[in-house]
């Protein structure tokens, strides 16, 4: 069957399943089938998440976990995660164990100001473009008015317009540089909007008037940037050093020093940077994923964050000073728990009810604990016992599930791997020898 299709989105959905089962599926009839079965039971919660995007054939289930027992500054939360990644969730729960015995988290927000810019260029004279933007300042801000009025009365709105001059960088390349205050929502709606009507507004006031009429003002894009580094959130953890016992040989005090090592490495060094926050982004993405957060928004934040000093570099630090331990994460978190999907999937609502109906700031101080959390847990597995350890227990059911193995083959199978790193050949051997078959070639 022809692969290739034209005007697939105007096809119903049953239609478009249809279609991808007899084009694309070696057997159609099961395909459509596996999509049925995902659809949800009732018919306007699965509308609902059909028109969350284009051309949807049916749902993509991924675990609904929670991480309970995180204290954060006084307040106990139970944390949900959505994530497929085995581990992550009780690592984070293992982790918010810890440090409840010892103080908890300090969350705090350090700023929360988002950035958006009209990327324009314009051939003519600096000076006199700065002089022309000040003249029309408040009409450019005024032409935000009816987007803003709403935000405003909420207590946010924008903060801050400057022409920033990059010529340096582009010939001819100006920025509007525009400072949002979008309060509980992301905002993302919010700012391009603002920028997208600053910039109609802006283009004419640069033709009308004649000190910049003879340079054409060209603008390329108006966007929000999800570099957000004055969206920050900083979340603590500390303790005596004699209090970091660790169940292994090691001492209190050789344990904390070897996490320190630890850090400091992740700092130094980004190829180790660059799997140490991958570990921190496995706590921020799960509790982002389950509130209904846009987590590539996210990652890229942090990413160009860690990245901030020229070279990339690690999110969490560390220090082991006077006989105390300390480790903490500094991070962008640009959040919403208004708008978006939040009120939307049906999931997301009860994650956030669970955590209270959290405004974005106390959001945003829940995941970062989730993330220093997380890190914790896995330079804690690094440093001691190894990550294979508690990584492979869950792959182990990962690899017996795949096979198809009953509940009693995996409790056989489970216990006489307890003492064992499963590695998934010695795990399909004892699979096959339990059933008394042959090793397959293909395995
Ligand atoms: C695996 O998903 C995450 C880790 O590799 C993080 C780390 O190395 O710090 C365990």
């Amino acid at each position: 069957m022809e692969k290739r299709i034209k005007g697939f989105s105007k096809l119903s959905k049953q239609a478009k399943m249809e279609w991808l089962a007899k084009a694309h599926l070696a057997q159609p009839d099961a395909g459509m089938a596996l999509m049925q079965s995902y659809m949800h039971a009732d018919a306007a919660i699965q509308k609902r998440h059909d028109e969350f995007i284009e051309n949807t054939v049916a749902n993509y289930y991924l675990p609904f976990g929670v991480a309970p027992n995180f204290l954060i500054n006084g307040k106990v939360y139970t944390v949900p995660m959505a994530i497929e990644e085995s581990s992550v969730v009780a690592a984070a729960a293992k982790s918010a164990q810890f440090w409840m015995s010892r103080g908890g988290f300090r969350s705090s927000i350090l700023s929360s100001t988002k950035i958006g810019h009209i990327h324009f260029m314009f051939g003519g004279d600096g000076p006199t473009l700065q002089a022309v933007f000040d003249a029309h300042l408040s009409q450019i801000r005024a032409s935000t008015a009816h987007i803003t009025a709403n935000m405003e009365k909420r207590g946010g709105g924008i903060l801050d317009i400057r022409l920033v001059d990059k010529t340096e960088a582009l010939a001819e390349y100006y920025q509007v540089e525009v400072r949002f205050d979008t309060r509980d929502s992301m905002g993302a709606n919010f700012i391009n909007s603002c920028l997208e009507e600053m910039a109609k507004v802006l283009k004419a006031c640069a033709r009308e008037d004649a000190r910049t009429a003879h340079s054409p003002l060209d603008v390329v894009m108006c966007i929000l940037s999800n570099y957000t580094p004055e969206c920050l959130v900083r979340c603590e953890v500390s303790c005596p050093m004699e209090e970091m016992l660790e169940g292994t040989d090691m001492t209190a005090a050789e344990f904390a020093h070897k996490f320190h090592r630890a850090v400091r490495i992740a700092e130094v060094e980004p190829y180790r940077a660059a799997t140490h926050n991958k570990g921190i982004m496995n706590g921020i993405d799960a509790v982002i994923l389950a509130t209904g957060n846009d987590f590539r928004a996210v990652e890229a934040a942090c990413h160009a964050y860690a990245a901030r000093n020229g070279s990339y570099s690690s999110l969490t630090h560390c220090s082991v000073e006077d006989g105390v331990f300390r480790f903490w994460i500094e991070i962008p978190l640009s959040l919403g728990t208004v708008g978006g999907l939040t009120q939307l999937h049906p999931l997301v609502k009860m994650a956030l009810e669970m955590l209270g109906n959290p405004g974005a700031h106390e959001l945003m101080m829940i995941v970062a604990a989730s993330g220093l959390a997380q890190n914790f847990a896995a330079l804690r597995a690094l440093t001691t016992t190894g990550i294979q350890k508690g990584h492979m227990k869950m792959h182990l059911l990962n690899i017996l599930n795949q096979l198809g193995a009953s509940e009693t083959e995996k409790e056989i199978i489970a216990a006489q791997f307890a003492k064992l790193v499963p590695h998934h050949a010695d795990v399909v051997k004892a699979f096959y020898d339990l059933r008394g078959l042959p090793l397959p070639e293909t395995h």
